[in-house]
């Protein structure tokens, strides 16, 4: 049975695996992080590039049926060329600006992601569509990728890191805030906890299901019944037993 390949620069995905093992429990999944080479979000867009299409060209040998981009960085930067090189079908993330324009009404939404996302034609142009009154900030935060991938979730080191960036921006003025990158979503309970209940929290994992559900069911080839299975790569290799048990931790639980 072909699987669906996952590809993050790190465990950012693993947000997306865990809804998509959720939703979809008898497919087979390949989860490739680019643990090698993460963060991608400081480096420049064509660095970017060539480690997306280099992870994807692996992905590609790999019998994968479907292959989700979750990361939004690695689609702001490569998801148009890699659609032209392959026949399968290929999803992107992207920050959730619609909803979140739709639950902000006359406040402003703030879209954190990496400082590449922040700075990337794709936000812009997304953007310049959905954003008619200029109601969007993006503001970079970087350091939790950094978090995220030494497993730290909880500490009083994150949670001070997470204090002071929601401290550094003046919250009356918002009504939504859209997590534009996959790593930030482990965070999400914490920052809805410091957040006021009057601004919600988005993410894009959701809508790229739903599109990754649509994908399958129209092409006929989801199994029914429960049986699917995980395999991890890290930058091309194995993941080791013992990640491989973290971050099938992070799946289930
Ligand atoms: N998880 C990635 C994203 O959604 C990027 C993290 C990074 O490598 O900087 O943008």
């Amino acid at each position: 049975m072909k699987s669906i390949g996952i590809f993050d620069s790190g465990i950012g995905g693993i947000t997306f695996l865990r809804e998509a093992w959720q939703r979809l429990p008898a497919e087979n999944f390949i989860y490739f992080a680019d643990t090698g080479n993460v963060p991608y979000g400081t480096k420049s867009p064509d660095d970017v590039r060539r480690l997306v299409k280099e992870a994807v060209a692996f992905l590609s040998r790999q019998n994968i049926k479907v292959l989700v981009i979750a990361c939004n960085t690695a689609t702001s930067a490569a998801v148009y060329e890699l659609r032209q090189r392959y026949d399968f079908p290929i999803l992107g993330m992207e920050p959730a600006i619609k909803p979140a324009l739709d639950a902000a009404g006359q406040k402003r939404v703030l879209v954190f992601s990496t400082s590449l996302t922040s700075q990337g034609s794709k936000l812009r142009m997304l953007c310049s569509q959905l954003d008619r009154n200029q109601q969007v900030d993006t503001v970079p935060f970087d350091e939790l990728v950094k978090s995220a991938e030494a497993f730290d979730f909880v500490s009083p080191e994150v949670k001070n890191i997470i204090c002071k960036k929601l401290s550094s921006v003046d919250q009356n003025i918002y009504g939504a805030v859209v997590l534009g990158c996959t790593h930030f979503i482990f965070y999400r309970p914490l920052i809805e906890e410091i957040l006021p209940l009057s601004i919600p929290v988005f993410d894009g994992n959701r809508g790229t299901l739903n599109n990754l559900v649509r994908i399958l069911h129209a092409d006929q080839t989801s199994a029914m019944g429960r049986g699917g299975q995980i395999v991890f790569y890290s930058s091309g290799l194995p993941e080791s037993a013992e990640r491989e048990e973290m971050l099938l931790r992070l799946v289930r639980d």
